[in-house]
């Protein structure tokens, strides 16, 4: 019997040494081709790194700017009137606010890109973390008579998570739906087994919705979309990708339905308690490294 294996290509031969020579072709091809991809993906880290600083800068600067100007301005008495004083006062605290989201978000943002922030996983039971989370969001809905339903029965698997983190998702969900939806508006929240070992939880508004390039806009780091409800002042940007990020380093992920004019869904995926395939951190959505 004849066999094919690699004693057929005798040493010397015509054919081997062809074979030789071209297998050895090959593999400097691709180990060139290696070492171009691997110089392109650290050019890309480092641009993708270098475009982070300079948005953090600039995001940084304007809050910064607003409390120096204001403060400036009370600190001289070039304003004495009560109520512009009792304003720019105002104007200096809210600044100060979104400075502090906005070093608290840049910092979670370099643990997940430097893979150096993990989870704590245990069992957990949705409703609890839930409740915390719509009391959270309660006051705003509120104010602008939005109705937040809740349709998460008891019986809802218990899930693998790490509760603080699973709060900071579903805080930045629910406070993206009240926000961006106008008044009158519904936000709803179910939670169901559809895919074997995940609890897939859906936040869905009636707000304005996000084309594709919007929602791509809307996953990257610092990026909002332009519309009638996002003031710029109103947030960091940052929210979603984390979210995002910390629903992969749960083994789960996260994923955006939307329409124009219509609504948005933003469901995470997290793992059931029972999942016999323990999650595996997924790769780190936000790393340079990649
Ligand atoms: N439910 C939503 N409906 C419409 N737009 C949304 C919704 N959630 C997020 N977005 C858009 O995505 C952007 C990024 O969201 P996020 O990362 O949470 O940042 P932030 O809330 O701080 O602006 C928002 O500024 C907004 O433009
Ligand atoms: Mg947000």
């Amino acid at each position: 019997m004849r066999t094919f294996g690699k004693s057929w290509f005798r040493q010397g031969s015509l054919i081997a040494d062809y074979g030789e020579h071209f297998g050895h072709g090959v593999r400097q091809q691709k180990q060139a081709i290696a070492l171009e991809a691997s110089k392109v993906d650290a050019e890309l880290a480092s641009k993708a790194k270098s475009e982070f600083i300079a948005n953090m800068s600039h995001e940084l600067r304007t809050p910064l700017n607003a409390i120096i100007g204001f403060s400036d301005m009370l600190a001289t008495k070039t304003v004495t009137n009560p109520e512009k004083v009792v304003q720019y006062s105002q104007y200096i605290q809210q600044a100060a606010e979104h400075l502090l989201a906005l070093i608290n978000g840049i910092l979670d943002v370099s643990k997940i890109q430097a893979g150096k922030l993990s989870v704590d996983l245990e069992p957990v039971a949705l409703a609890n973390v839930l409740d915390q989370c719509l009391f959270i969001t309660d006051a705003k809905a509120k104010e602008k008579n939005i109705a937040v339903e809740s349709h998460t029965s008891e019986r809802v698997p218990l899930i693998l998570a790490d509760p603080l983190r699973l709060k900071q998702i579903l805080i930045n969900l629910l406070s993206n739906a009240v926000k961006f939806t106008p008044e009158w508006g519904r936000v709803r929240v179910d939670a169901s087994v559809k895919t074997a070992d995940f609890l897939t939880i859906s936040v869905t508004d009636t707000g304005p919705g996000m084309s594709a390039p919007e929602i791509e806009t809307a996953m990257s780091p610092f990026g909002q979309v332009e519309s009638g409800f996002s003031k710029r002042h109103e947030g960091t940007g940052l929210g979603l990708p984390i979210a995002f990020a910390l629903a992969r380093l749960h083994g789960g992920d996260l994923q955006i339905h939307s329409t124009k004019g219509v609504g948005t869904r933003v469901s995470i995926l997290i793992p059931l308690a029972t999942s016999l395939n323990r999650p595996q951190p997924a790769s780190n959505p936000l790393s340079t490294h990649q």
